[in-house]
């Protein structure tokens, strides 16, 4: 057999940004002179990261990614019949595509020929995921994009000239502000096909006795996860971060429907970081904001939908209600 065969075709996309270092430095110098603090999320995902997320998602607390696969499992084909016949999947923010595979697994049993495009950023989980896949389903057509979500998108949308379902799995969207969400529904929106779709997977609004131990387990993955951020600081940009100094909190703002996650200082101190010789003050009990989760309603899902240029084609549930995977289609 030739290579081409065997092996997923991987792109590089994005014209890479500058220096991921200085960029990382100004996000992090900007986010403490801030106030309120703060860092954001997108740098959670570092090796470290990367692992402890992955350990969340087995976590007894964060039900999220238990949820959402038992809906595929009940439902992947069901989600493929509700698809343009030999529809092209292609994936934002893949990770290690463990749940996707039921899907690729429908779609490949109604498809005379499945294509597969996950984007992601990280090239090393993109394309060690992208070799198993193609070693596990030889007659999976993979083209795998690495880079931002706009740029991956782009490079498909005018590329091919099937049909294309986007999907944007584990409730990712949550990261967004409400007005983010929809402004990147939106661009997606004028860049597809008629009959092209998105599949999003979106944790529903609940109960804080249910949201909150989610966000803060009782083995502490979720704390050391969000204090990977400081050491990370301290590895990449000689920050002087004591962890003990810091301690994780995640609360849920009931208004706002969302969980936020703060690092707050013990005590009043100075932390120098030796990047830009800057010294930056914390007083205590003082919070740096890490992440927003947000979580939807159902009339929220159905707003959020209409104010991109979509509406709500179908919905499916699992058995509790907790978490949903919704089409929307333009
Ligand atoms: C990857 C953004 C979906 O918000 O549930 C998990 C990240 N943060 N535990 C989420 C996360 C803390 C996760 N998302």
């Amino acid at each position: 057999m030739t290579e081409t065969l065997t092996q997923p075709t991987i792109i590089k996309a994005d014209q890479q940004t500058a220096d991921p270092t200085e960029s990382f430095a100004i996000d992090v110098l900007v986010g403490m002179q801030a106030t309120p603090k703060r860092l954001s999320s997108v740098y959670f995902y570092d090796e470290k990261g990367s692992q402890l997320f992955e350990e969340i998602c087995d976590l007894d607390e964060y039900y999220l990614t238990r949820k959402e696969t038992e809906i595929l499992q009940r439902s992947a084909a069901e989600i493929i019949e509700n698809l343009p016949i030999n529809a092209h999947l292609v994936e934002l923010g893949s990770g290690s595509s463990r749940k996707t595979r039921i899907l690729l697994e429908a779609a490949m049993s109604r498809f005379d020929e499945t294509q597969y495009s996950p984007i992601d950023i990280s090239s090393e989980i993109l394309e060690s995921s992208a070799k198993d896949l193609k070693q596990h389903y030889p007659e999976l057509k993979i083209e795998a994009i690495v880079g931002r979500y706009e740029f991956g998108l782009k490079q498909i949308l005018q590329a091919n000239g099937s049909s294309n379902c986007i999907m944007w799995l584990g409730s990712s969207i949550g990261n967004l502000t409400r007005k983010e969400a929809a402004d990147f529904l939106r661009n997606i929106r004028q860049n597809i096909h008629g009959d092209d779709c998105l599949l999003l997977g979106m944790d529903l609004r609940k109960d804080a006795d249910i949201l909150e131990p989610a966000y803060d387990d009782k083995k502490g993955v979720t704390a050391a996860f969000n204090l990977n951020l400081l050491d990370r600081i301290n590895g990449e940009l000689g920050g002087q971060f004591k962890l003990d100094d810091f301690r994780h909190k995640a609360i849920y703002n009931v208004e706002e429907g969302r969980i936020e996650m703060y690092l707050v200082s013990e005590k009043d101190h100075e932390v120098h970081i030796d990047h830009f010789d800057k010294t930056i003050r914390f007083k205590e009990n003082e919070n740096i904001l890490t992440e927003y989760s947000y979580k939807y309603s159902q009339s929220e899902i159905v707003d959020l939908a209409e104010a991109s240029g979509f509406y709500l084609d179908k919905q499916w549930l699992d058995d509790s209600g907790w978490f949903s995977l919704n089409c929307f289609k333009p």
